[in-house]
């Protein structure tokens, strides 16, 4: 077997993060993507040994999974892996993709509570980042998702279930007003072009949209028309926000050089639990809220009675769970490296009356052990990549007698929870809850006691 040699074969297991594992001829292949049943066609892109990593080229056969209704956009868009899965199914997946990774550690001996369902399980999201871009090389404009697999062809996602209506008439009304203005969009190959991207936002519980329109300063565009245009849309949310932002970044993200208000505010009210956030263009609020106020909901019932207690809440974000356990704590202190969202976690507490929350911006790793009160309970809710491996050591230092571990990659968690274990700590209960259906994504609790 060797590199390009074009292989057939059935999926025997997904993993988590979306891959798969199967075997051929005694070779163990390993595959971005597949449905466990699936049979498909692949090509070698590397071949050792005993481990092939090949990449699927066609699907020849569906899987007996595979009976759920899909968006016309699946199987080419990078989007919903797993949306041809009916629901319950997927959840039964998750779960126990969570519970190999974590005895892959030989972590066991905990409470394992299983996993809760999204409230929602389509129409979920109250963000998306579009790409302005071509289907095809000098296509028409087209305005969505990367396509599965690759860097520059994005396709329109004006059917996708992950959002509301509203969200496809901005989608659409926008490309459709920039593709005849003939603007070009940017290209990150040799970073010429006007057009990036779109950013929509929605406070699911308040119904108040934001919508961010994202270029390049290389041309000198009014964008009156395009706000007048959005303005007069017949949709259900109610338009708050609608920004300019210039980027002129080489990076293929939405960062910002320039904030332009067109219309409104810059920021948008949402409701979790009964508090007021407002979340600002480019901070971090989690994108399924109905999803959001479950966690919280685990989290708070993990840590139990916090009366009196000092909590640290390490990478806070827009200081959403600090400010849940706010009402029972006598303490709270959050971290943030983005120092636009910790100002709007202080403006936040203020909003919800709560005079015992102070949210510190700082990279955790460097600034939590310049805290000098000692916590008696310490939530991190740390990004994909965990938590730094100094940071883990200070946090222990620090011997607080319950962590609480709020992880979107249960890969790391479990590398991250071997550390604290290190440190002597003890995995006491876990609980995955479902923030990301039809995707291999899912955010998981833990609770450890020292
Ligand atoms: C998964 S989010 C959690 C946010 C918040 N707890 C919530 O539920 O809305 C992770 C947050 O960590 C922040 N972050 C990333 N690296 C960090 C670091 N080294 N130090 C502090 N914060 C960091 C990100 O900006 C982001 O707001």
């Amino acid at each position: 077997m060797k590199r390009k040699d074009i292989i057939e074969f059935e999926i025997d297991k997904m993993e988590f993060g979306g891959t798969s594992v199967s075997t051929y001829e005694g070779k163990e292949i390993h595959m971005k993507g597949g449905i466990t049943g699936q049979k498909v066609k692949a090509v070698v892109k590397k071949a050792r040994s005993k481990k092939l990593d090949v990449k699927m080229i066609e699907l020849l056969e569906k899987s007996d999974l595979e009976t759920n209704k899909t968006c016309k956009h699946f199987g080419e868009c990078g989007g919903c892996s797993m949306l041809s899965v009916p629901y319950e199914k997927q959840l039964q997946i998750k779960e126990k993709q969570v519970m190999d990774l974590f005895l892959s550690q030989d972590i066991f001996g905990f409470q394992f509570m299983g996993i809760e369902k999204s409230p929602q399980d389509t129409k979920y999201r109250n963000k998306m980042e579009y790409t302005f871009g071509d289907e095809k090389k000098d296509g028409p404009l087209t305005l969505g998702l990367h396509k599965k697999g690759r860097h520059i062809d994005i396709m329109t996602v004006d059917d996708c279930f992950l959002v509301d209506d509203d969200f496809i008439k901005v989608l659409t009304s926008t490309v459709k007003y920039f593709d005849e203005k003939k603007l070009p969009y940017y290209k990150t190959v040799n970073h010429k072009g006007y057009l990036r991207n779109l950013v929509v936002r929605k406070g699911i519980n308040t119904n108040e949209l934001m919508v961010n329109i994202v270029t390049s300063s290389q041309e000198d565009f009014d964008m009156s028309e395009y706000k007048d245009l959005l303005l007069s849309l017949d949709i259900n949310s109610k338009i708050v926000s609608i920004l300019h932002t210039i980027n002129d970044g080489l990076a293929d993200a939405v960062n910002c050089d320039e904030l332009k208000v067109l219309y409104g505010r810059d920021y948008l009210n949402e409701e979790v639990l009964g508090l007021k956030f407002k979340v600002s263009p480019f901070s971090f609020f989690q994108t399924n809220t109905k999803g959001a106020e479950k966690l919280y909901s685990i989290a708070r019932e993990f840590i139990g009675e916090h009366k009196d207690k000092v909590v640290f809440d390490l990478y806070s974000g827009t200081g959403t769970i600090g400010q849940v356990m706010a009402s029972s704590a006598k303490k709270v202190y959050g971290i943030e490296i983005v120092e636009e969202a910790v100002k709007v976690a202080n403006e936040n507490a203020k909003l919800n009356n709560l005079s015992n929350c102070e949210f510190i911006a700082g990279d955790v790793s460097k600034t939590v052990k310049n805290l000098k009160t000692k916590p008696d309970l310490i939530i991190v809710d740390p990004p994909r990549p965990g938590v730094h491996k100094d940071a883990i050591k200070d946090i222990c230092g620090f011997e607080a007698k319950e962590i609480v571990y709020i992880s979107c990659n249960p890969k790391t968690l479990v590398l991250d929870l071997v550390e604290f274990m290190n440190f002597g700590y003890k995995v006491e209960k876990v609980k995955c809850m479902d923030m990301f259906p039809n995707t291999p994504h899912v955010e998981t609790v833990v609770k450890l006691v020292r």
